[in-house]
């Protein structure tokens, strides 16, 4: 269908899981077991309502924010996610970033460690000097060659390193391990420098895509890894993945730059819970202790609405992570897709503002929320 048709993130999905390889839906749209965390990521919102405050002047509303000491136009980016090649085969990632940059709204993009195309040809693709470009770290055995991509990341123009924290191994996702994978077609770039590749490509074949990029990750990361990290860069450091408040706590401490709260939309551990509740546990104890001056606090998973986005934001977040949504925008339209996406979404964040009876992010505040029912669960 033309692109002007669809309406919302469901339009792409729906068109996503109707014309996707087979290979390419299983591993984009699955969670672990039996996903009751990958549903509830967004039912979780659904627990959440709103006070909307009437007659203020809304005739201006301003969506614009700062992630990590930057200015940035909406309080959402696409967070990172591998293979964008299985469902975009010629340009994979460069396209969410050519997407990113080419509209009236600049969005940050994340972009995976096993991308399927390398860091350089995601950045170079960029078509404005203003658009933001992180750069997502899976801390790899070889050490040697994660110091590499931390260095290569920062001379690139990332910035920031968002590490991920929560895939000491990959989910168990049965509907992706059913489908065989061929590393060879869509990446990811980052393996091929890696000690394991070379012996390991065979066996790689067999698993689905899951198993095979698994295999990448180092299982003993540590809470001294990343403060040792914090030293070789002088890059933000954000740890993505955190699930609970003591965790969150622990980071401000030590002095990490933030966290994204997640559960790798519902792709590791079942039964986690959702990030938005674990917001609404951790932000007024970071407020209390005084920790939120240098350190900022991201959630993502189930974010399908501009409503979503401010509830996040009521509770504390300073911005929220989409990674499906991109991903289906990228493979059924690719650039053009995720430029919609971003319209789209946009669109929405601002006519809720107007309704809710907001001109600006920072006015968002708990206030605005009625949680019983999320907290009566
Ligand atoms: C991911 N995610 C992810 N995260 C990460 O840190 N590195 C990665 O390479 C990937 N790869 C990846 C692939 C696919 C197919 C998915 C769906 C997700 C997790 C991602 O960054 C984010 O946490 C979730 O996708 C957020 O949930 P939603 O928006 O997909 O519900």
């Amino acid at each position: 269908p033309p692109l002007e048709h669809i309406s919302n993130i469901y339009d792409f999905e729906y068109l996503a899981s109707q014309i996707l390889s087979k290979q390419a839906w299983a591993y984009y749209s699955s969670g672990s077991d039996d996903e009751v965390t990958m549903r509830e990521n967004h039912s979780a919102y659904h627990r959440i309502f709103f006070k909307p405050k009437v007659l203020v002047d809304v005739a201006n509303v301003d969506t614009s924010t700062e992630f990590l000491g930057l200015p940035v136009d909406v309080p959402f980016y696409v967070s990172a996610t591998a293979l964008c090649k299985l469902g975009n085969p010629k340009e994979g990632e460069k396209d969410i970033a050519r997407g990113c940059g080419s509209g009236p709204k600049k969005v940050v993009q994340m972009i995976s460690t096993l991308a399927s195309c390398s860091l350089k040809e995601i950045i170079e693709a960029a078509p404005s000097k203003d658009q933001i470009q992180w750069f997502q770290l899976y801390v790899n055995s070889d050490r040697k060659a994660c110091d590499e991509l931390l260095a290569e990341a920062e001379k690139l123009g990332a910035k920031a390193i968002f590490v991920t924290v929560d895939a000491p191994s990959l989910g168990n996702r049965e509907k992706d391990a059913k489908v065989k994978f061929s590393a060879d077609k869509s990446g990811p770039e980052a393996m091929e420098r890696t000690k394991e590749r070379k012996q390991k490509a065979k066996e790689v074949e067999e698993q689905g895509a899951s198993r095979a990029l698994s295999k990448f990750i180092d299982p003993s990361l540590s809470w001294n890894d990343v403060v040792e990290m914090k030293k070789k860069t002088k890059l933000p450091i954000v740890i993505k993945g955190v699930q609970r408040a003591e965790d969150v706590l622990k980071a401000a401490e030590l002095g990490i730059d933030g966290v994204v709260l997640s559960n790798h939309g519902g792709r590791q551990l079942d039964f986690s819970r959702s990030p938005v509740e674990v917001l609404a546990e951790v932000a007024p104890m970071i407020k209390e202790k005084n920790l939120d001056k240098d350190f900022q606090i991201f959630v993502d998973g189930g974010i399908r609405r501009g409503t979503d986005i401010l509830k996040a934001l009521c509770l504390g977040a300073k911005g929220v992570g989409l990674g499906r949504p991109f991903l289906y925008a990228n493979s059924t339209y690719g650039k053009e897709g995720v430029e919609k996406l971003i319209e789209r979404l946009s669109f929405e964040l601002e006519m809720d503002m107007r309704l809710l009876g907001v001109n600006s992010v920072k006015e968002l505040g708990p206030e605005l929320l009625d949680l019983t029912a999320l907290k009566s669960r």
